[in-house]
Order: structure tokens, then sequence, then C-alpha cells
């Protein structure tokens, strides 16, 4: 296959790029008073509004035509049939098949995966039940209040995002903690007012073997038997969710109270698989369910939706347009909901482990950028600390704004509060788009020399997502939303979307320097300006 950009469809688009100039979002809506119902799409719960870009149908034409160049829809068939795209590390990649129903077939080295799959989430049900209902209980015969789940990255991140999202759907006798930083203090800030004998842990790592959530369990774990004084506490406090059956028994966790999934599940792509037992725990079976439905409606549109009404293709190539055409460096997410305050953050680990890399299919270098920073906080917040930027920095910041047309709470009806809310959202798309005009400005009476300082340029580009409500079936739409836009620019990239060799380089370098900070251990030829901060911290340590 061609590189990318010896592509005659990715010189089409730069040469478009060049003709198009500084051409301004005010005068395209103004030659089309039908734009935004035009640019617009509905999949499911979601309403996608695209009006507010840099675009015009010959920029979405071309850019269609690149991903047909670059094979984009025969890759996608090859990840949901169970090809091994994900090739540097020689795996399957069917995050797709957690969420297929039970009569689906997918299979991996001639295996239908669907039915083990299935039988996880039932023993994941069956558990979930047990705990809520006070059947499970803690070795003492207390029932379980408190739930702490012990991972990181994307053993973390979405569980952890998605309690948070859900929160309204949650059973609220019950807490959970998602502590996943080797720091003690988040340990410690999870354990500080919890019962252990009411404490159930569930240690979620894909490997078991990664240092930060081994530390930890073996932490809580011994935080739990001096508290209970007997060693057999941990089979009714501890369970696991790993693809690793040996490092589990190791730690201790009988295999019996371990939750299974497979090496086809990448780390960020796994809170639907058993990765997502405390939210289960959260939720309830049935609330999961829905979750993992609105996941497969967003799968089924992303398979079957032809190339113009293709969301997570659109998404993903308005991502490469700013990218690759506008040097755009990073791309913001900014929910106005409160419960979906970690959405961005869990966006980030999916973005940018998938598509932070530099080296092409072939092996060499790629020529073009790829993955941007992502990044954001809840709208409202944002807009009293780094909108400001947004609106008249000199950067390019694509946007996605996201809200839900009904409050959650009661706050929300009563008080018109989240009326307010979605005002601020429209408002801001709006803000960034048109901007306001000198001339404008100056009419108002501003004295000349401020009209600069006061001017908004606009043309910032965004998309609006507005869902109905935020509930476990739209949570899903909207990150295998997110996830197919993540694998059509790796696709479109020609990078592995689904490896992450960049993480391990200072993994290996803190293991090797672990031992000189606690046992002032030599470290031959170790450069001069971190031989100065591992002397300098014994020291403030006192060692
Ligand atoms: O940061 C690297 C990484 O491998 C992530 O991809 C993964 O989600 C995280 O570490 C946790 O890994 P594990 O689930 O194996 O503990």
């Amino acid at each position: 296959m061609p590189r990318l950009n010896h592509l005659s469809e990715w010189s089409a688009l730069a040469k478009h790029r060049a003709e198009l100039g500084e051409v301004h979002l005010r005068d395209l809506f103004a030659a089309d008073a039908d734009r935004g119902g035009r640019y617009s799409l509905q999949v499911g719960d979601l309403y996608l509004d695209y009006a507010k870009h840099l675009v015009t149908d010959e920029t979405l034409s071309l850019l269609r035509e690149l991903a047909a160049a670059r094979g984009v829809n025969e890759l996608r068939d090859a990840m949901f049939r169970g090809d091994k795209i994900n090739f540097t590390e020689h795996r399957a990649v069917l995050h797709t098949a957690l969420r297929a129903p039970r009569d689906a077939v997918v299979e991996v080295d001639g295996e239908n995966v669907v039915p083990k799959v299935h039988a996880v989430l039932d023993r994941m049900a069956a558990f979930t039940d047990r705990v809520r209902s006070g059947e499970w209980t803690g070795f003492t015969g207390e029932r379980i209040t408190t739930i702490v789940n012990i991972g990181i990255g994307g053993s973390d991140l979405g569980p952890a995002m998605a309690y948070e999202a859900l929160r309204a759907y949650t059973d609220r006798g019950l807490v959970f903690h998602f502590v996943s930083n080797v720091d003690p203090a988040d340990l410690h800030e999870a354990l500080v007012a919890a019962d252990p004998a009411r404490t159930l842990f569930i240690i979620s790592s894909k490997t078991f073997t990664t240092i930060e959530t081994i530390t930890n369990a073996t932490a809580a774990r011994k935080w739990l038997v001096e508290a209970l004084g007997d060693e057999a506490a941990v089979a009714k406090h501890f369970v696991a969710v790993s693809t690793n059956a040996n490092e589990v028994a190791k730690f201790g966790i009988d295999t019996a109270n371990m939750f299974e999934f497979w090496d086809w599940v990448g780390g960020r792509y796994s809170y639907d698989s058993a990765i997502g037992l405390s939210l289960m725990i959260a939720l309830g079976p049935a609330g999961f369910r829905q979750m993992l439905d609105g996941f497969h409606l967003m799968d089924e549109h992303f398979r079957t939706a032809p190339p113009e009404q293709n969301a997570p293709l659109l998404l993903g190539l308005l991502g490469i347009w700013y990218r690759n055409f506008h040097d755009a460096q990073t791309h913001a997410v900014l929910p106005y909901s409160h419960y979906m305050s970690k959405f961005p953050a869990y966006l980030q680990q999916l973005d940018m482990e998938s598509n932070g890399k530099s080296v092409a299919r072939d092996g060499r270098p790629v020529d073009w950028d790829t993955g941007p920073v992502v990044w954001g906080t809840p709208g409202t917040n944002g807009q009293h600390a780094y909108y400001q930027l947004l609106h008249q920095g000199t950067m390019l910041v694509p946007a996605d704004l996201i809200g839900f047309a009904r409050p959650l709470t009661e706050l929300g009806e009563l008080a018109e509060q989240h009326d307010l809310l979605m005002a601020n959202l429209f408002a801001q798309g709006q803000a960034l788009a048109f901007g306001k005009p000198a001339e404008q400005v100056a009419a108002e009476g501003v004295a000349e020399a401020e009209v600069p300082h006061r001017t908004f340029h606009g043309n910032r580009p965004s998309t609006t997502i507005l869902a109905t409500e935020l509930n476990p079936s739209v949570l899903g739409q909207l990150v295998a939303l997110y996830e197919h836009k993540v694998f059509v620019q790796g696709a479109i990239w020609d990078i592995d979307s689904f490896d992450q060799w960049g993480v391990e380089l200072g993994k290996v370098l803190a293991k090797r320097i672990e031992p000189a900070l606690t046992e002032g251990a030599e470290l031959p030829g170790l450069d001069s300006s971190t031989a100065t901060l591992v002397a300098r911290y014994r020291t403030k340590r006192g060692r």
C-alpha cells in the first residue's frame, strides 16, 4: 500500500485546503440556509451537529475518498471478523464481541468467542445479585457496603468514568472507590473510613503483573488480614478480574473468584468486559446490559451505515482534517454534564494510547502527524478557566460539546438550572464559530484602542453531540462512537492503534531506579541529572 502522503487523495485534500484558505463559517452559513440541518446525523439516541466545521461538501467527499483509498472499511471488517489486526502483538481486536448478542458468532482461531463472553457476563450478574442482595457476606458475616476497585489505566478509567456518569442509576446504599495511583495516599483515602468487615476488593488487571495494581492490592490485603485477623478472610473480600489465572492464583486469590477476559480485549477497550464488574455491582445486571446494547447499537451503525451517514467515520475524518491539514495539535472534549466529568480523561487514554504512534505498519517513521492531545473538563467550569484561549488564543482547538436534553436531578427540573447549563453549551458553540466582528464591537461604542481586544475572530470548529438523556445505553453509544473514531484515524494514519509499547520503557526504568531509592543500590551509567535527583531524594527522605 502506498505511503499515506503519496496518495493522490492526500494531495487533493492539501490542494483543497489551500483553495479554501480562511473561508469563514459566517459565510458558509450565509450561503446555505439549511447547513445546520444538512450537516447533522441521528444515530440511536445521539444527534450530531457538525455544521460548525470548516468544511464544505467537497471537503467531506475528499475526506471520504481518502478513507476509501486507505481501506478503512476493509480494516473495519477485518476487526469485526476477528482478524489479528493488532499486528505487533499478533492479536485480534474484538471489544465489539464483548457486546455482541448471545446468538452472534465471532471466531478467533476457529472458536466462537460469544458463548464465553456471555458465560462471564452471567457469572458477573450472579455475583452482582449476591452482593447487592446481601447474600454474599464478608468473612464475619457482615453485608458488603464498600466496593474498592484496584486497577490502573484501562482497568480503572472505564469503570471509574462510567460509575460517575451513571451515578443516578446506581445503588446509593453502596460506596465505591476506584484506586489506581501507586501513591499510597490513594488507597489510604479509600480505606480511611471503610469498615474491613464490609469491604470488597476487586483487583482488576489484564496482566495481573502491573506494579501499581499489585502493590496496592498487596497493601489492601495486609490491611484486611490485620483487621480481621485471619488469612482466610481474603477469599470473602477479594475477587479478581484478569486474563491471567496463574498470576491471580500466585497472588492468593482463589480462581473460583476470578472473572475472566481475553487477550483480544485491549485494556483501554475493556470496561464492557469483566473489568466493568464494579460498575455492574453499582448499576445491577440490567443496567449493565442496557449499556452493552448501547455499545452494540453503535457497532452495528459503524459496520453497516454508508460513509455519508457513518458517525464514527465522520468524526474520525474531521479529526484528520484538523490534525493533518490545519495543524491542530489538540482536541478538546467538553461535556456539559457534571456526571461526565471523567469522560475526557477516559477518552485521553483511549485516543492517546491508541494513536500516539510514530511508526507506520511498514516499520518506517510516519511523515505525517498522528494522534492529537485529547483533553477537557466539564464545560461550564472550563468556560471560567481556559476557554479564553479557545476563543482568542493563537491555536486552533477543535472541540466536542456534549450535552443532554433532560436533567437527571430534581434540581435541574425545579430551578431550571439545566436550561442554563445547556444555554451555555449552545452559546459556546455559537461564539466559537461565529465570533464577534470588530465592526460589531465598534458599533457598541467601544473605544477604538480596545476594539481588537474585544473582537472574536470566530471560525473555531466544534461538533455538538446532543442526546436525550444520560443513561446506560447512551453512555455505551457514546463510548463506542469514540472507540470507532479512534479506529478510523489509526487506519488512515497506518499505525497499530492497539498496542502501547510506548509505556514500557518508563516501567522498566522505574523498576531499576527503585532499589537505588530504597537501599541505595548503585546505578552504573546513570545520567548526571537523574543521579543528582536520586541522591537529593534520598537525603530529603532521610536515607
Ligand atoms: O499503561 C499501559 C497499560 O498496559 C494500559 O494499556 C492498561 O490499561 C494498563 O497498563 C493496565 O494494565 P493491566 O490491566 O494489565 O494492569
